[in-house]
């Protein structure tokens, strides 16, 4: 079953508690913590007291995307703060395979995303090594961007390869996943969706969340 990755940086951060249990009740599995830095990407987010803050008063698995420069210095800060996976960026990351180890070593699950112009080729001999590949489907840095379709290859790419290698790494993709551009990205092989803005702007986000997690997995 597809899994569904609510994106805090969209939810009411006056009540950012309120709004994770409530993305639990409606049947979420994992909370996406989207943490930007303003250098690696053009916007300021939060650190890891926020997910300290939330780290045992909220069921779902805590997955930490980290879009900041020199990941490899702030590990230990989110894996004591409670993070359960955390993803970094390839574009950051000259010594990745070291990174990649670093993560695992702590016990936390690592993942290692890709910025749209980035392509699959990087990550050729780390693929055995992550837990999680993230396809960015916007740039990042916010919220609430249109899906660059052109990531669609990349996602098919991908899971040609999972399969091929007998690899059993997660494929999650991020950025503009609403109920339609969800389809195509299932189709092409994503395992687990992020979705921020579509997902809290949403009247029913119940059902947004339910419909996502029975959509058909791609072949
Ligand atoms: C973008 C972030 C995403 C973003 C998703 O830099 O990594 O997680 O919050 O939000 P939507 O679904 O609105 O594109
Ligand atoms: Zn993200």
């Amino acid at each position: 079953m597809i899994k569904v990755a609510p994106s805090i940086l969209s939810a009411d951060f006056a009540c950012l508690l309120q709004e994770a249990r409530r993305m639990e009740r409606f049947g979420a599995d994992w909370l996406h913590i989207d943490v930007m830095d303003g250098h690696f990407v053009p916007n300021i987010t939060m650190g890891p007291l926020v997910v300290q803050a939330l780290q045992g008063r909220v069921g779902l698995f805590l997955d930490v995307h980290l879009m900041i420069e020199k990941p490899q210095d702030f590990i230990s800060q989110f894996h004591q703060a409670g993070a359960q996976m955390l993803t970094v960026h390839a574009e950051t990351c000259p010594h990745l395979h070291r990174v990649i180890q670093t993560i695992k070593k702590m016990g936390c699950k690592a993942g290692v995303a890709l910025n749209p112009a980035t392509p699959l080729s990087c990550l050729e001999y780390i693929l055995h090594d992550v837990d999680l590949v993230l396809i960015m489907s916007v740039n990042p840095g916010f919220g609430g961007q249109d899906f660059i379709p052109a990531v669609l290859p990349k996602i098919r790419a991908l899971a040609q390869e999972k399969r091929k290698r007998a690899l059993t790494l997660d494929i999650q993709v991020d950025g503009g996943i609403n109920e339609e551009t969800a389809v195509q990205v299932v189709e092409a092989g994503a395992d687990i969706l992020v979705t921020g803005s579509a997902l809290f702007s949403s009247a029913e986000p119940q059902n947004m969340i339910q419909a996502l997690k029975m959509l058909p997995a791609g072949k």
